[in-house]
């Protein structure tokens, strides 16, 4: 079965977790799988956009910060010992039959609460104030003017007057008993609501960049109303993490399956630092790597890290099994299905072997801890396993399930992983595979190889690398007419594809400088063999999609 997770770079970690379906993810239990301790801020979804987005507002301020469901129960969220809970914004209506409700237990935990949108809404209607819906909708920009006679740390330091983004039908018209007004917009009376236990409800987003002084009030929020401590750091972390990895593994064995992308290279990394020589990394070279790839990947994982390393050599038998094969999904099942034959073979050559390291991170474990999801439903999904002979019966060891993108490159600069793994752009798992239209052969992935290493040589060059999510070259299944020296020729078209894109959930193609399109365009002419025309991709997604096929 292939995995195509939704959310960017864990993409390249697809196969891996195809074979995290194999072995017996015996998680540890809860207590054991918690994170370190430290001070935390739990988002109570109720299915907002925008949910992980207050998650990630809250880390970079260095106060680690979960999301979990409304539906979570209570003993589960109150085991994370939360110094705030964030109440987030959400498509329902409270007077609604189904409206999802917070837990009544949230209010008598005894901990500051921040409710935003739906969340100020919810807050007012379960403490006996009154919502009603507006005559329309207020969307977009709108200005904040705070209550001139009220001095409260949750505005502290901003402005009397701000611009803040707004979302929303409803609105509150009737605070609870015990709350005062804060602030108000011209289409909302009671824009932000306080009582003295500490909790607010604030009617516009301060997550998003179009509120700019939503930082100050997340700040402000954490620092001065909950008292938090800045000390999610990717220092802290290192330290933290590696010492629970030494506990869970005790003295067994841990093999990780290495892409070369950055979050299997972090995750080995920390295991590495963690138990050393017990751990194995396995890389398997399918032959539909970048130009280099092989021999970069090991030279940072085997000289420079001193990791165990096997190389399995395996191109002949991946192309073997591609010969004439032209569909997309049947290219991605092949290649699946090769690496986890592969992956086993050279796994079973090691002996005993405890644990499987793989580079989950939180987006994967938020998207499938959906509203009607409890956490423990998700447990079970990895516990969904069979199929891995009885003497491979492995435990996950995932050192980045609670991390976003961003904290995986922190923690990778942290264990002094060079910049170029750090920093890689996303590789999806077949690899060049579906980067060559139609059937993958030698000389294709010659071509696309060499056409693709001056794109991003050129990026490099230019400094873009890091701003683009994406950049690479396609080998299109045309062929048209050219004419090179004093010779018309018959040969391949190149297509440049190069987006930006926050989570690769949507993207848009990056207005690239002409010159440098130039410089790429008559360098693959010129120097990938076979090629005599270049192309450049100017379609977003939607309605594209960032590979081609
Ligand atoms: P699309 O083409 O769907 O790609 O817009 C979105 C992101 O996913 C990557 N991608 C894949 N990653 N296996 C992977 O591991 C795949 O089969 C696969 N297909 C696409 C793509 O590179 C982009 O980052």
């Amino acid at each position: 079965m292939s995995h195509r997770i939704a959310t960017g770079d864990d993409r390249e970690i697809a196969t891996y977790l195809e074979i995290a379906q194999y072995a017996e993810a015996r998680h540890p239990d809860a207590d054991t799988e918690q994170p370190p301790a430290r001070d935390l801020i739990v988002v109570i979804d109720f299915g907002s956009q925008y949910s992980l987005l207050i998650a990630r507002r809250i880390r970079e301020l260095n106060v680690y910060c979960e999301v979990v469901p409304a539906t979570m129960p209570w003993h589960e969220i109150q085991r994370l010992r939360p110094k705030g809970f964030i109440f987030s914004g959400g498509p329902a209506s409270v007077y609604e039959p189904d409206a999802p409700m917070a837990p009544a237990e949230v209010y008598e935990a005894g901990v500051p609460i921040l409710g935003i949108c739906y969340g100020m809404q919810l807050l007012a209607h379960q403490l006996g104030g009154a919502v009603e819906n507006s005559s329309f909708r207020e969307y977009g920009h709108s200005v904040l003017h705070r209550a001139a006679t009220i001095a409260d740390p949750l505005l502290e330091d901003l402005p009397p007057t701000m611009p803040v983004w707004m979302s929303h039908g409803d609105h509150v018209t009737t605070p609870p008993a015990g709350f005062q007004t804060l602030a108000f917009t011209d289409n909302s009376p009671i824009a932000a609501m306080a009582n003295d236990s500490g909790y607010y409800g604030i009617q516009f987003h301060p997550e998003v960049v179009h509120t700019p002084n939503g930082k100050q009030l997340l700040e402000n929020f954490l620092f001065r109303v909950c008292k938090c401590e800045p000390t999610w750091t990717a220092a802290n972390f290192v330290e933290a993490t590696v010492a629970h990895i030494r506990e869970q593994v005790g003295d067994g064995h841990a093999i990780c399956a290495l892409s070369g992308g950055v979050d299997s290279a972090v995750a080995a990394a920390l295991v590495h630092r963690a138990i050393g020589d017990r751990l194995t990394c396995i890389f398997v070279n399918n032959g539909l790597l970048r130009k280099d790839e092989p021999e970069r990947l090991r030279e940072t994982f085997e000289r420079n890290l001193h990791m165990n390393l096997i190389v399995s050599e395996s191109t002949d038998r991946f192309l073997e099994r591609l010969e004439g094969i032209t569909d997309p999904e049947t290219k991605r099942k092949t290649i699946g299905e090769e690496f986890i034959w592969v992956f086993e073979e050279e796994a079973g050559k090691l002996g005993e072997v405890d644990f499987l390291v793989q580079g989950t991170t939180y987006p994967d474990v938020i998207e499938s801890l959906t509203a009607d999801n409890t956490a423990s439903a998700v447990i079970k999904t990895h516990h969904n396993v069979g199929g891995l002979p009885e003497e491979m019966r492995l435990e996950l060891v995932e050192p980045l399930r609670y991390l976003f993108k961003d904290e995986v490159r922190a923690v990778g600069s942290e264990l002094g992983l060079p910049e170029e793994i750090v920093w890689r752009q996303p590789f999806p798992g077949p690899g060049l595979a579906i980067r060559i239209l139609g059937e993958v052969t030698r000389e294709g992935l010659h071509t696309l190889r060499e056409a693709d290493a001056i794109v991003n040589e050129e990026i490099r060059n230019a400094n873009l690398t890091r701003e683009l999510w994406q950049s690479f070259a396609v080998l299109t299944a045309s062929r048209t007419v050219g004419v090179q020296g004093d010779f018309r020729t018959y040969g391949n078209v190149i297509a440049i594809r190069a987006v930006t894109s926050e989570d690769a959930m949507t993207a848009d193609w990056a207005r690239l400088p002409y010159d440098l399109l130039a410089r790429i365009s008559s360098r693959i002419a010129n120097e990938a063999p076979n090629v005599n025309r270049v192309v450049y991709d100017i379609t977003s997604k939607p309605p594209g999609t960032i590979e081609w096929e």
